[in-house]
């Protein structure tokens, strides 16, 4: 995230920011019927993502945009629609610097990392704070579910707040964009699960991130729902400019978010597992964005004349398009998967698992464990949680159960949804904890968790390439 530098660059090369993204900051005024235009710019880490609405424009009257219960926050407090619908550290440290830390992003109940510390001051508000401030990361607290076949054994929470009854889960606010993609909502699918349908999770979540992140006393009305979710879903979000490879959405390059509004989605489409019903002819090809940069070529040798640096880009992004696509490795030990189909070994690729087409989610409600949680990726700002097995003893450490806090079962420990991939540089630091805030990184994960092989210029690649999506 050193990238103040490219933000600058990209301020000259394209200044495109429109005056709705300034009356999109942090505390739009409330209760005028403001209207602003139907898509907003903005600058991110490299480049620019641009969000539409279907809407004839975003309507900042929505309640999505009103404080519905006692601490101040709005939907936009965590998800601003001028930050592509979710934010990154860099925004929280800004909010907090010019407000001293007081605005409602803040508020103890999972702002801070231990709801009933000290926020008395700037110093114990930016302490309190800091896996907001240095990841953008808020406290989920789930319980233990009454009946789960496992126990909270032992909590090693840096912070000296979790209990079973209120398990601290730092998690990175999901984009509330791109919902037409979704086949499960929350990292951990519980709205889904829950709900039943991702309508009807939808409709959910909205209440209760009134009641739980907003705070408020009662419930809001049916009518405040449907509005939330009539907002939320009319919106699409995608990287259009990237410092390297410069404007996305030209030269018969279908990228931005109005190419996503034909985008299919239907449930189980594109499934690589023979898991939907009826089964799906799958298309690996799941990112077919880039291919017509596929002919930009290397320079030949020392003596070569002078190669064009952004066709070098444009082609490293299609290489890695392509990679994502073909590249094989053996998936093995992901529980949700391997176990779920009975093969300890799927010879896969990236896309088997990002498999909805131009979107990179999965059109099936899977919650698969890849290790992100594992105890082996735990850093000292994070909480360690001992399960252990009701049944047979068996204990294991993770730093986030996942799925397990809703379905209560053993296997579901560690288990998350596969995200979207569309907007990757709004959404920085990556995966549901914040593991790595470098595309590179997460590349690299992958690379060592299959053992792919890849060199390191087919990991550059596959950056260049999720950096433009
Ligand atoms: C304090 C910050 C905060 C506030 C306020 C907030 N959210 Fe969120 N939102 C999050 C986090 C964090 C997640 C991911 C949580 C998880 O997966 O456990 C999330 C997830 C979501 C998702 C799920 C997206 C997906 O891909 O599954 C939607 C939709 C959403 N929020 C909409 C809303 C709405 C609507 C409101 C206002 C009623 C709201 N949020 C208020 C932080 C916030
Ligand atoms: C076995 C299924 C599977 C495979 C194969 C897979 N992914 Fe993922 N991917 C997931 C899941 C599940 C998550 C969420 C994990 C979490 O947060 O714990 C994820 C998360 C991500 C994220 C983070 C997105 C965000 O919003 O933070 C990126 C980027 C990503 N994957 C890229 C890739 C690339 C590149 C490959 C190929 C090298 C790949 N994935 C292969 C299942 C998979």
């Amino acid at each position: 995230m050193k990238r103040a530098k490219h933000i600058m660059m990209v301020m000259t090369a394209a200044p495109v920011l429109t005056g709705a993204a300034a009356m999109m900051a942090p505390k739009p005024t409330i209760g005028q019927a403001h209207k602003v235009p139907n898509f907003v710019e903005s600058p991110n880490g490299q480049g620019i993502s641009r969000t539409l609405t279907t809407a004839a424009s975003f309507d900042l009257s929505n309640p999505f945009f009103k404080p519905l219960g006692t601490n101040g926050r709005t939907c936009a407090t965590c998800h601003p629609v001028n930050q592509g619908l979710t934010f990154t550290p860099d925004y929280a440290q800004q909010v907090f610097t010019s407000t001293q830390g007081l605005d409602p992003l803040f508020a103890a109940v999972d702002g801070a990392n231990n709801p009933l510390a000290d926020m008395s001051t700037v110093a114990a508000r930016a302490t309190n704070c800091s896996m907001l401030l240095t990841k953008g990361l808020i406290r989920v607290g789930l319980p233990v579910p009454a009946n789960a076949e496992f126990s909270l054994e032992a909590v090693d929470d840096p912070y000296g707040y979790a209990s079973a009854k209120d398990v601290s889960c730092f998690r990175r606010p999901l984009p509330s964009t791109n919902l037409r993609f979704l086949s499960a909502v929350m990292w951990d699918g519980r709205e889904l699960l829950n709900n039943g349908s991702v309508q009807a999770a939808l409709r959910s979540q909205a209440r209760d991130a009134v009641l739980g992140h907003e705070q408020a006393a009662t419930a809001p009305t049916e009518a405040q729902i449907t509005a939330i979710v009539n907002f939320e879903t009319h919106l699409y979000t995608t990287q259009v400019y990237d410092v390297d490879a410069g404007d996305l959405d030209t030269r018969g390059i279908a990228a931005g978010p109005e190419t996503l509004l034909n985008a299919v989605f239907a449930p189980g489409f594109n499934d690589a597992f023979g898991l939907a019903r009826p089964l799906q002819r799958f298309d690996q090809n799941v990112f077919n964005i880039f291919v017509p940069w596929m002919g930009a070529r290397a320079p030949m040798g020392r003596t070569a004349p002078k190669f064009n640096d952004l066709q070098a880009a444009q082609a490293s992004v299609a290489r890695g398009e392509r990679l994502f696509n073909t590249r094989q490795f053996t998936i093995s030990n992901v529980a949700g998967l391997n176990d779920l189909l009975g093969k300890p070994r799927i010879v896969g690729t990236c896309s088997s698992c990002h498999s909805l087409p131009n979107v990179g989610s999965n059109a099936l409600p899977l919650f698969m464990n890849t290790g992100v949680s594992d105890a082996s990726h735990r850093t000292a700002d994070m909480p360690l949680y001992t399960l252990k097995n009701q049944k047979t003893g068996e204990e294991v450490q993770t730093t986030d159960p996942g799925t397990a806090l809703t379905t209560g079962k053993w296997a579901d420990i560690g288990k998350f949804k596969v995200p979207s991939l569309r907007a990757l540089e709004t959404q920085s630091p990556y995966m549901h904890n914040g593991f790595s805030g470098e595309l590179l990184d997460i590349v690299d994960f992958y690379n060592k968790r299959f053992n792919i092989g890849l060199s390191a210029q087919e990991e550059a690649d596959l950056k260049a390439f999720l950096k433009t999506l």
